[in-house]
């Protein structure tokens, strides 16, 4: 198998492919991407057999911002017999995997592929049995083993192949499944919850969104990225000329700051975390939340670059090397990670936690 599939935003499938294209080539896998316009998927087709297989274990799925997830396929199996589909699937497979974890039968994330997730339900159980019969799969679901993909782009149409759990994500469909909360003040809340399961392992849930902890929210209003935070027992500044849901105000977790978002200064020397939501230009918020990283105004921030530009992908990777550039110049040693979430739309949600700031020679843990 010499493909690399990758899932991304229908829309999306440009910025996605540059960037695979850019990251296998810092590791000197070199191929070309097949893409199709609001296909929700872009194939990298390596030059080299093996490439495929090395660039999904060693090209950290982490560091991608428009791929949900990336696996190893062959070629597009097409025709599928109705009577009997299972055969050229197994076929496929033989040779290629042996006690895999798990089966996902997907579908690219398109309104027209919707249309089979029925059949992809359906026909998961039959094609389970088969697969395991062949000992492609073990005989119960291992996490530690991979994972058995079969992604239909049309009805007998599909991609058959495996992704490593270890750099992979863990979601059916590149896709965490989060209920929207009743409650919540705008539908936005879901951004910043699916950001905290996307950048925090859930084991440092406890210690990093803890009960007590100060946050500030730039452009807060209605409040739905406020609600994650009170919601996690935080409290809040919630910084924004707008009205606030009163029914946050109303649990006295929140200070609401009718001010300009770019003028607000921490009114406070502990606050954990900064997060920004604001319709501006991305470079505005990049050098903004840089600020406040560099001065050490707050330990971990999440915020969105707004992307209604042409060229998506550069203003991307423009606005984190400026980042990056920046904080290493302040000697602040930080994780930067970037992601398109399944609930971003036209954006990218960025997570920067401040490790340690040099000073006067030694290292301030924080
Ligand atoms: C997309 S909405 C935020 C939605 C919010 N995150 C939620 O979940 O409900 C953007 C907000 O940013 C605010 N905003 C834009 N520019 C701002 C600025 N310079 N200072 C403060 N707020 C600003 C707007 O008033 C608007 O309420």
């Amino acid at each position: 198998m010499n493909k690399v599939l990758l899932y991304c935003r229908p829309g999306f499938e440009k910025e996605c492919a540059a960037e695979i294209s850019a990251k296998a080539a810092e590791r000197e896998v070199y191929g070309f991407p097949r893409v199709k316009d609001d296909s929700g998927y872009v194939l990298f087709e390596c030059y080299q057999f093996e490439d495929a297989e090395r660039l999904v274990r060693e090209l950290p799925f982490d560091d991608l911002i428009f791929a949900r997830q990336m696996l190893v396929v062959g070629e597009l199996l097409r025709d599928l017999p109705q009577e009997d589909r299972i055969t050229p699937i197994v076929g496929m497979l033989t040779g290629v995997v042996e006690k895999g974890g798990e089966l996902r039968v997907e579908v690219p994330d398109t309104n027209e592929a919707k249309e089979l997730t029925k059949f992809c339900r359906k026909f998961t159980v039959p094609l389970r049995s088969a697969l395991r019969e062949s000992k492609i799969l073990l005989n119960y679901e291992s996490p530690k083993r991979p994972v058995v993909h079969v992604f239909f782009i049309a009805p007998g149409t599909c991609y058959v192949g495996y992704s490593l759990p270890e750099n992979s994500s863990s979601f059916y469909m590149g896709i965490p499944r989060l209920k929207f909360p009743s409650d919540a003040p705008s539908r936005s809340t879901l951004k910043l919850e699916e950001a905290f399961h996307v950048f925090i392992p859930a084991d440092e849930w406890d210690e990093r969104l803890a009960s007590g902890m100060y946050a500030v929210d730039l452009g807060a209003c209605p409040g739905g990225w406020t609600y994650q935070l009170v919601q996690r027992s935080m409290m809040v500044y919630a910084v924004d000329n707008g009205p606030m849901a009163p029914s946050l105000m109303e649990t006295g977790q929140v200070m609401h700051e009718r001010v300009d978002g770019f003028k607000f200064r921490p009114p406070r020397t502990n606050i954990s975390w900064l997060v920004c939501d604001m319709v501006e230009k991305p470079v505005r918020v990049a050098n903004l939340m840089t600020d406040w990283l560099v001065n050490g105004w707050c330990r971990e921030a999440i915020f969105n670059l707004k992307l209604p530009m042409k060229k998506r992908y550069e203003e991307v990777t423009q606005n984190l090397a400026m980042i990056e550039e920046r904080l290493s110049e302040n000697g602040i040693n930080a994780q930067i990670r970037a992601r398109q979430l399944y609930h971003d739309r036209e954006e990218v949600t960025v997570h920067i936690r401040r490790i340690w700031a040099a000073v006067g020679g030694r290292r301030d843990e924080r």
